[in-house]
């Protein structure tokens, strides 16, 4: 019996599995395919790499739901220091960012102040902090606090939020971040969500998809469309050329290690793509909710680990 989304949603929440899969050479080297490695020097290679391929990088520093302030500070230095590297090595990058790395559980007003220090620093090195969508008890915190962000003085345009396509609210948050012109990443959407908020069907998400796309596209913004499903991406494409949207009105994000062929073969098509590059010692989550996302991955990784 295949392994299902649910059992892989299941152990991205043990402790021990957690523990022993950060901890130990095994892990890491299971790992590898989707995370540049535990060390900023590594996401900096790789994002050199990515450059060097024509495509430019979102890097994103992983860890989530901190316990102290002190993680926090801890956290958000990691991103200072990426953002320093990106301004000294010229690289085509920014950096995503999630609240709740930031401290939102234990104070919002923690959070806030750390990510105001981010954009400020990404406006002096003169590129962009996107913040990452968490799942559904985020969604309301994060875009007031993305709106408050940019509303500051000489934050407009440095800094976006992420939009979350399976959400029956995403129409009417696109509205309100768009009337304040602000970046918007599109995506289906990652966390396990009941079916009060978001759409149970794949159909239906793809559907929403499209449609959100479409608002966004003629909206005079810069967005990201975040997907590696050949059908939103031929619809994105579609769509631009019907409306007379030039190439380098938006770009396509993709995630590292997913669908490489995919991404050369847009930028060959003259596309601009975004590479999301995650690093750092705290990957188990986001490595497990890649492999629910597609359980046909543990195969494949399976392979090329008893290959090497
Ligand atoms: P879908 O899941 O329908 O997959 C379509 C096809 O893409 C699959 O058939 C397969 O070929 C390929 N594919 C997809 N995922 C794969 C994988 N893991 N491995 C191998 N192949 C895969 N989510 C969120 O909730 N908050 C966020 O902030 C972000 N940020 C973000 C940034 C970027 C740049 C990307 C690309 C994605 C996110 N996501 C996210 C994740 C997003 O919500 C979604 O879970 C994944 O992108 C998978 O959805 P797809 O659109 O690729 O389609």
């Amino acid at each position: 019996m295949p392994i299902s989304r649910s059992i892989l949603v299941a152990l991205s929440r043990s402790p021990s599995l957690r523990d022993f899969m950060e901890n130990s050479a095994l892990g890491r080297r299971m790992s590898s395919r989707f995370v540049a490695g535990t060390r900023v020097d590594d996401v900096l290679a790789a994002a050199t790499a990515v450059n060097s391929h024509g495509m430019s990088t979102s890097l994103d520093s992983l860890g989530e739901n901190v316990l102290s302030a002190q993680e926090a500070q801890q956290a958000a230095d990691v991103y200072h220091r990426l953002l320093d590297a990106i301004q000294q090595r010229g690289l085509d990058s920014n950096v995503s960012v999630k609240l709740t790395q930031m401290g939102m559980d234990l104070d919002p007003e923690l959070a806030f102040a750390m990510a105001a220090s981010l954009v400020e620093h990404a406006g002096a090195a003169n590129t962009f902090v996107r913040i990452d969508m968490e799942g559904s008890d985020y969604t309301q915190a994060t875009i007031d606090m993305v709106c408050r962000l940019h509303a500051m003085d000489g934050n407009r345009g440095r800094v976006g939020v992420v939009i979350q396509a399976y959400l029956y609210r995403s129409k009417a948050d696109i509205d309100r971040l768009l009337s304040e012109g602000i970046r918007i990443r599109l995506c289906k959407g990652a966390y396990q969500e009941p079916e009060s908020l978001a759409f149970p069907d794949k159909a239906d998400v793809d559907k929403n998809f499209v449609r959100l796309m479409q608002i966004l596209l003629p909206s005079g913004v810069y967005h990201g469309i975040a997907t590696h499903d050949e059908k939103m991406i031929e619809a994105t494409c579609r769509f631009a050329k019907e409306r007379g949207i030039q190439q380098d009105q938006f770009e396509f994000q993709m995630l590292y290690g997913v669908r490489r062929d995919l991404q050369r073969s847009l930028v060959a098509a003259g596309y601009r793509v975004r590479i999301y590059i995650p690093f750092g010692t705290e990957w188990y989550p986001y490595f497990m909710r890649r492999l629910a996302e597609r359980p046909a991955n543990l195969l494949f990784i399976a392979r090329n680990f008893f290959r090497q």
